[in-house]
């Protein structure tokens, strides 16, 4: 078949017969690169190509529609990786023939997390296959090393050729096969650079040919760039089972890793994990983790039932508000958005009475993380009324609630896992919109007081006075 150029958006994998300097389907900008296709790439890489026969003949045996209940659901017990909160973001262990993305920056901890899993595994008898493109066996050898024993049923295959890889599994069918990573396989018959989108779909298309019928566990590995010269695993994220990211606040030790897509689990689910120096350890309550270092009785201070992705968790808002000594006061918003700071500093200047105009403010999120949703409004005013009056706002109260231009506090999604998070820590009471106080509500609640307000003063009033 005659080859064709196609341009492909890195971002999202839209293809187009001529370069586009905006991608009408993701909408990122200069992102479209040129690529040649030998064929068209539709089909998961089942053509003709004499290259592939070998490999895809397990693959295109004639297939049988089968009357639904006489499916073998093939109830096959889960993998333990060893780690119980890599386990629960998985729903309780990796599962026999699925696909899991791991994605992240450089650097943030993939080829560790997945060495220790790997050595999990192998120790306990289930063969495990770590193809690596981007490291030599030694460097493989030296990192297990120092993560711990090395056992015998762990096999490393260093290459970047996505047959060499697809034809190792199907040969050593190994429990878990790992690929670290995605972006440095190459599919011979595609002429695009390793990491291009129809790379990175190609060689995935023709690994999990040859893993469908087995029950490999199979990991890729993608790096995402901010730069987004390299293809993210975006394209893969709708070939695979669960999509994992694993994350770094900056200039903290610990490590996020959030599903944000599982067929067999719940998406809700995030890990913390420390990154130590003999490899990554588990954070077994990262609520508590993260109000751990804070300070009782100061004022400026209030904790928020945020929903991080789609977990709740409890993070400490931080508030400092100085006078300005030069006449211009300076706003700085560390963890949150800058303009929901001034959002929120104008409704308590307008609608509360609190004003900061001539004030330095200082905002931030204690703890290195990124939070940003409506539901932070009412802790974000909470904690400048604290630190404005100087008077520490309730320890024992949870905040949560939207603020409206009026001054309304306004309902928020996922209320009772909201409660449910602060219950767990041992809070006494949940300051919330009055939108979201429900019969079922109370009913979780337990012994948690909850204190439904409908006006941003109310809220002040019930935790600073
Ligand atoms: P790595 O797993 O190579 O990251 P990725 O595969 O996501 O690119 O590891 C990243 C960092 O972790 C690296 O800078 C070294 C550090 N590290 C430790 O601190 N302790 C350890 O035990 C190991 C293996 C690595
Ligand atoms: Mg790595």
């Amino acid at each position: 078949m005659a080859s064709r150029t196609v341009f492909t958006c890195q971002a999202c994998g839209h293809a187009s017969p001529k370069w586009l300097g905006r991608c009408p389907d993701c909408g990122a900008w200069n992102t479209f690169v040129e690529e040649r296709a030998a064929a068209p790439a539709r089909g998961g890489g089942r053509r003709s190509g004499h290259s592939l026969a070998g490999v895809l003949a397990a693959a295109t045996e004639p297939v049988e529609p089968i009357a639904l209940h006489q499916v073998d659901a093939g109830r096959q017990p889960r993998l333990p990786t060893g780690m119980a909160e890599l386990d629960r973001v998985l729903g309780g262990g990796f599962v026999p023939g699925s696909v899991v993305l791991v994605g992240g920056d450089p650097g943030v901890g993939k080829s560790t997390l997945l060495l220790q899993v790997s050595q999990h595994l192998a120790a306990r008898g289930s063969p495990v296959l770590y193809v690596t493109g981007e490291e030599s066996a030694a460097q493989v050898r030296l990192r297990a090393e120092r993560l711990g024993a090395l056992a015998p049923d762990l096999a490393v295959l260093p290459t970047t050729d996505a047959l060499q890889a697809a034809e190792a599994i199907g040969r050593y069918q190994p429990a878990l096969a790992v690929i670290d990573s995605i972006q440095t396989l190459a599919h011979p018959d595609v002429a695009s650079a390793p990491g291009s989108v129809s790379q990175v779909r190609e060689s995935v298309a023709l690994l999990m040919a040859v893993t469908k019928r087995l029950p490999v566990v199979l990991v890729l590995v993608g790096h995402v760039t901010r730069a987004g010269t390299i293809a993210g695993p975006r394209v893969v994220e709708h070939m695979v089972d669960a999509v994992l990211y694993f994350e770094s606040p900056a200039h903290h030790a610990y490590r996020l890793l959030r599903a944000i897509k599982n067929r067999f689990g719940a998406t809700h689910e995030i890990a913390l994990f420390e990154m130590q120096d003999r490899g990554l350890a588990e954070v077994a309550n990262p609520s508590a983790r993260l109000l751990s270092e804070r300070p009782r009785g100061a004022a400026g201070s209030a904790v928020v039932a945020a929903v991080e992705g789609t977990r709740p968790l409890l993070v400490e808002i931080q508030a400092l508000v100085a006078p300005a000594p030069y006449g211009n006061p300076r706003r700085v918003a560390t963890g949150l958005d800058l303009g929901r700071a001034a959002l929120v500093l104008a409704v308590l200047d307008k609608r509360a009475g609190l004003h900061l105009g001539g004030c330095d403010v200082y905002l931030k999120v204690a703890g290195g993380l990124r939070v940003d949703e409506p539901a932070l409004d009412l802790a974000l005013a909470v904690a400048l009324a604290s630190s404005h009056r100087d008077r520490p706002a309730d320890p024992e109260a949870v905040v949560i609630g939207e603020l409206g231009l009026a001054g309304e506090v306004r309902s928020v999604q996922r209320v009772d896992e909201r409660v449910r998070e602060a219950q767990r820590l041992g809070f006494r009471r949940v300051v919330l919109p009055r939108g979201n106080l429900t019969p079922a509500l109370a009913g979780v609640a337990g012994e948690l007081e909850l204190v439904p307000v409908q006006r941003v003063e109310e809220a002040i009033a019930a935790t600073v006075g």
